[in-house]
């Protein structure tokens, strides 16, 4: 089946089920601070899950054109889009499993004219928030599906909510146990290393999931505490693309209708064959798409926030072209190659592929998409020509070009490959941290924790900082945040907001359970994540607005907790002791550090508590 049958079809079904269909969301919410981008079709509904009253009732069917910047990495297979369509429906406590589960089934199976034996479908477990989904299992059964066909598993496959897992969310977060379905592509065989068995979740390319019912019905209350909301919601998401890929057992979603023509233009441009170059062709066609979208929605190439994801998403499809197409002539750069695909890519997309039709949105979207790639064209070609003139690159030099020219580490390495050489990455790697930290670190103190330099000492004092924060908030209450923090090698000082002095026994505790902390000997880890992710992991300490909220350092301690009563809250910053915002440097376990011993602990302003400690 086509796609926009696909699209029809189940507009049309659940509409015939007493649903209205509601206006998609733009892609980028307005008003909604919380998230970039919408990345499902129930983002714009939250408050009607919550229990508001919607003006069009209680049953609601749309489709959601969707990005979700976290899947960048790992478009390349034959599965995974950064942008896709979301088909979705909604009871708001209307109807729930039973006919969700029965409407689905028959959409899929009469209307798609899917397979039985080819699906799947997954029930939630239980936990300790929820028990076993019997009931959704009886359902499945009563509809036919084979016991085989029905698969258990844990909070990480069948619960959903919009930060993940039950720990990941934030106090007031909604979600609940889920039942998938799956598709089986019994031409894929499975492969060993992906595991023994292959299985529904298995990520071998066999199986993949197709739909989503999501039983929301639960709300975060508090550390590991849930209540039940006034109703019982549906929400059900299904990837468009997936269910094409699916209706015609296409087990590569990049052969659908709704991305093969962007395939073969990519194929006419750069005189390769998506058998030989499927990865690359995927990510430009993905891209393209999304960017489009993005644009429509209003966003421009920028440093920061969405305007950095698409920037990112424009120089991703240049430097793919560019590998693919090689470089014909020496030094010459192919941005026409890239402004002719990318404006019948847009065309082609307004032609049919999408509803979005306007001549001037169409003209908008090739010119910003032709001039950000003729500003990074620039800077490519200028690296291109460093790179030809230096005899021998190494790490350092590679960084050079990423900085200066935003010269791709990808495409550095494939020319000194052709130059039969090869660049120390770590080399390149540490070069590349240097320089974050510094340039965070350079334009604001507070960013990197107070502190001035960076020797062994100062770093020890910087960790213990960190957890001398979480310690205080452990201790006193969550009122407790960062003010200020001064380091010197000879000792570390602390502000923070609390309104009393601390007794000597809080004294005492406070410099305890930190020595505690220290003993343990955690792991320190740096991630880099969005701010919105860094948010849902409950991430304490200043972050300076400036910042890219597209891409935050985060440090992370201590992730193998235990329930002890003054660490309970540790479940809600993703097993972690210690997670904040920060430019590091830190050390990579804390056990180096040794211990403290809090000195001092006095009143610096109204509300504000200041800690001198030094290392003992
Ligand atoms: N909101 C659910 C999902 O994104 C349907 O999987």
């Amino acid at each position: 089946m086509k796609s926009s049958e696909i699209r029809k079809k189940y507009i049309e079904f659940f509409v015939e089920r007493g649903h209205k269909e509601i206006e998609p969301a733009k892609i980028v919410l307005e008003g909604d601070s919380t998230t970039l981008f919408t990345s499902s079709g129930m983002q714009p509904l939250v408050s009607y899950l919550l229990g508001e009253k919607h003006p069009k009732g209680k049953r609601l069917v749309d489709s959601q054109p969707s990005f979700r910047a976290v899947d960048i990495e790992e478009v390349g297979d034959a599965s995974h889009t950064t942008f896709f369509e979301m088909l979705g429906n909604w009871s708001l406590g209307d109807y729930f499993k039973e006919d969700q589960s029965k409407w689905i089934w028959e959409f899929l199976t009469e209307v798609v004219g899917l397979d039985r034996e080819k699906l799947h479908v997954t029930i939630f477990e239980g936990n300790n928030i929820v028990p076993k989904d019997i009931e959704s299992f009886e359902i499945w059964k009563k509809l036919g599906v084979a016991e085989d066909h029905i698969h258990e598993y844990g909070v990480e496959k069948n619960w959903w909510s919009r930060s993940g897992t039950p720990d990941l969310m934030p106090v007031g977060e909604i979600g609940g146990p889920d039942s998938e379905i799956f598709y089986e592509f019994t031409q894929i065989e499975h492969r060993l290393e992906f595991g023994e068995k292959c299985h529904p979740n298995c990520d071998c390319g066999r199986f993949f999931e197709i739909g989503n019912s999501v039983f929301i019905e639960y709300r975060k209350t508090g550390d590991g505490e849930f209540e039940k909301l006034p109703q019982q919601n549906v929400d059900f998401g299904g990837g468009l693309e997936r269910f094409t890929a699916a209706s015609n057992n296409e087990p590569d979603v990049f052969k659908t209708d709704l991305h093969w023509p962007l395939i073969q233009l990519v194929e006419k441009f750069t005189n390769k064959k998506y058998s030989e170059e499927p990865k690359q062709m995927r990510i430009i066609a993905d891209h393209i798409k999304a960017a489009t979208f993005l644009i429509v929605a209003g966003v421009i190439p920028a440093n920061k926030m969405q305007g950095y994801v698409l920037r990112r998403l424009i120089r991703r499809i240049a430097v793919k072209m560019y590998e693919l197409r090689g470089n014909p002539k020496k030094d010459e750069i192919p941005t026409d190659a890239f402004e002719a695909v990318c404006s019948e890519a847009v065309l082609l997309m307004y032609n049919g592929l999408f509803e979005i039709r306007e001549k001037e949105q169409r003209e908008k979207v090739v010119r910003v998409i032709v001039e950000e790639m003729d500003k990074f064209g620039k800077s490519l070609e200028k690296g291109l020509k460093e790179i030809t003139r230096i005899e021998k690159i190494d790490g350092k030099i590679a960084f050079d070009l990423y900085q200066t020219y935003g010269f791709p580490l990808e495409i550095t390495l494939e020319l000194v490959k052709k130059k039969g050489q090869s660049i120390d990455l770590k080399e390149f790697e540490s070069e590349f941290k240097k320089h974050q930290e510094l340039s965070r670190s350079a334009s604001a103190g507070k960013f990197s924790g107070g502190l001035a330099g960076h020797s062994e000492i100062e770093t020890k004092y910087h960790t213990a900082t960190h957890l001398l924060h979480q310690v205080l908030r452990d201790i006193l209450g969550d009122t407790v945040f960062q003010k200020g923090s001064n380091i010197t090698t000879e000792r570390l000082r602390f502000d923070f907001s609390y309104d009393k002095k601390m007794t000597n026994e809080e004294i005492k505790e406070a410099e305890d359970l930190v020595n505690a902390k220290i003993k343990e000997d955690f792991k320190v880890d740096r991630k880099f994540m969005t701010y919105d992710q860094a948010k849902t992991l409950n991430a304490i300490g200043l972050f300076d607005d400036k910042y890219d909220k597209s891409n935050v350092s985060i440090y992370l301690m201590g992730p193998d907790y235990k329930l002890d009563p003054k660490t309970k809250d540790q479940r809600s910053r993703g097993g972690y002791y210690s997670v904040e915002f920060c430019g590091g440097p830190h050390v990579e376990h804390t056990g180096v550090i040794g211990g403290i011993k809090i000195l001092k602990e006095e009143a610096v302003a109204e509300g504000v508590r200041r800690i001198r400690a030094v290392l003992s």
